[in-house]
């Protein structure tokens, strides 16, 4: 199971305290089959490489340019600058981007870009409220994968998140049976079009630790994008033990 925390526009130095607890909890249980990672903002990348050097939990960021290295991009960060100061990971396409006018082909630029660079991708999907009660979310998350993952052959760097717009910061989250039906529709999409027999594919929005053992009853997830909730480092580690331990 994967528990990644997307601390989105938040955070300080003063974040590293709620680092260091998580990271003692994760040195308590170093044999337990789970992957932490931390994405938060640019800006305290370098200071949570550093302390998270000797551990298992692995760094990511929020979002890179297309260009692979450098160039005149102003306020942008490349894939190799991400990956030099010690990240790993890269979320791409959240629709807190989308909805500010990233479109398919620049997020297909960004993922090429990034596994071209060893990065590995968390690429998020997920349809609107309005997409849901057209009920076009298939059609809308197949274009989604499909352009975002087109000539892109190497689907073992990528986890897909699925994230439900009308779920991320709302505090609803889909019932569990739609929830299956639609993470089963995704790995369904990427093992007719990809060749890739065991994607992962990942549940964003509203996750607490209220919920959390509910969500992850459904076998097809193989864990989740935590927004709000992975800031407190009590609730990212009250979710993982609800979880899975
Ligand atoms: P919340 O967990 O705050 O709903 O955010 C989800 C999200 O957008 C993670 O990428």
């Amino acid at each position: 199971m994967y528990f990644i925390a997307n601390w989105k526009m938040y955070g300080d130095l003063k974040s590293l305290n709620s680092l260091s607890k998580v990271i003692k909890f994760s040195n308590k249980h170093k044999k337990k089959r789970f992957k932490l990672i931390y994405c938060p903002p640019y800006t305290l990348l370098e200071s949570f490489s550093k302390k998270i050097a000797k551990t298992k939990i692995e760094l990511g960021a929020q979002n890179c340019h297309f260009e692979i290295s450098s160039g005149p991009f102003t306020g942008s960060i490349s894939p190799s600058m991400l990956k030099k100061i010690g990240s790993k990971y890269v979320i791409i396409g959240h629709s807190e981007n989308r909805s500010n006018g990233e479109t398919d082909n620049q997020i297909n630029k960004k993922i090429k870009s990034s596994i071209k660079c060893g990065l590995k991708i968390i690429f998020c999907i997920g349809e609107t409220i309005t997409q849901k009660k057209k009920k076009i979310t298939n059609k809308i998350l197949r274009n989604q994968i499909l352009k975002g993952l087109y000539k892109t052959n190497n689907l073992n760097k990528i986890l897909i998140a699925y994230e439900p717009v009308w779920s991320i910061g709302t505090g609803v989250v889909p019932k569990t049976s739609e929830l299956d039906k639609n993470i089963s529709f995704i790995k369904n999409v990427l093992n007719n079009n990809f060749k890739n027999k065991s994607p992962k594919v990942l549940y964003g929005g509203s996750v607490n630790p209220k919920n959390a053992k509910n969500l992850a009853s459904i076998k097809n997830i193989d864990g989740f994008l935590i927004g709000g909730a992975s800031q407190k480092a009590k609730n990212f580690i009250d979710i993982v033990k609800k979880t899975i331990i």
